[in-house]
């Protein structure tokens, strides 16, 4: 029989900082075709993990598979979107130079490239920034960069670490109208957020603390069977039950 094949999978996948354990055994599978968040404190280790799915960072132990390949994968970057937490574009370059450089990268040209990069700069409304300096952008406008620059070679996965910081509210809801026409058209996402609007957006939250997974469902369901009324209230509950299931372990 044919295992299932997800976006990604991952199998105790650690990563220890000296004898800090930023992901402890984290078990993850994502289903391609869907948009599933990422949320927890900063610290949790959610950067951590985004870069070990990424091929940029080692794990210590475990293993993941992204897109049914064993990671690391030479073949996979080119399937896959990634957006740092800390802007992925170059700051000496304009906008237009940075997209250019990353259609490059991804072997785009002419006037394909010329066609996805105006296609973008309309997404993310810089069409009026294309030849300013990225330096001289406000930092919700160079995240805005970042993304365009993510999305270019129009990716099947994407990984999108707090890709709305700093972005303003009517923008960061037609991003996330952008977000779900993509995954209805198979792209999978898994994203980093600490807005709640977003978080209910997701088709599946996971809950991280620690390192480590302790809740996942719907956003509804996490609701549900919280018994709170907003995803933070959600989250506490969560964390409390699993500080104490620690305590009585000890
Ligand atoms: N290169 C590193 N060296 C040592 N500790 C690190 C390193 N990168 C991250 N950490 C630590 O791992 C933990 C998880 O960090 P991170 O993955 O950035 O969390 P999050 O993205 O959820 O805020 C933090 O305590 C952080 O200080
Ligand atoms: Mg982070």
């Amino acid at each position: 029989m044919k295992t299932k094949e997800y976006a990604i999978l991952t199998d105790y996948l650690t990563k220890n900082y000296g004898d800090f354990t930023a992901v402890n055994n984290l078990n993850l599978k994502v289903d391609k075709g869907e948009i599933y968040g990422l949320l927890g404190p900063n610290g949790a280790g959610k950067t951590t993990l985004i870069k070990m799915l990424c091929s940029i960072s080692t794990p210590t132990s475990g293993g993941a598979r992204i897109l049914g390949k064993k990671i690391p994968d030479g073949d996979i970057a080119s399937k896959i979107g990634y957006m740092p937490q800390e802007t992925g574009v170059y700051f000496g370059l304009t906008v237009d130079q940075n997209m250019k450089f990353y259609s490059r990268i991804f072997n785009l040209q002419g006037e394909k490239a010329e066609k996805r990069i105006a296609e973008l700069l309309k997404f993310v409304d810089l069409e009026d920034w294309r030849y300013e300096m990225v330096d001289n952008l406000s930092g919700g406008m160079k995240h805005r960069v970042s993304l365009a620059c993510t999305l270019i070679h129009e990716p099947d996965l994407l990984f999108l670490d707090e890709p709305t910081v700093g972005v303003d509210p009517e923008l960061r809801v037609s991003f996330w109208d952008y977000f779900e026409q993509l995954r209805d058209n198979g792209v999978t996402i898994l994203i980093t957020t600490h807005y709640m609007d977003e978080a209910r957006r997701c088709d599946r939250i996971g809950f991280m603390q620690r390192g480590r997974l302790i809740a996942e469902d719907k956003p509804l369901k996490l609701l549900e069977e919280s018994g709170k009324d907003s995803l933070e209230d959600a989250f506490l509950a969560f964390a409390r039950n699993e500080d104490t299931m620690r305590m009585e372990a000890v």
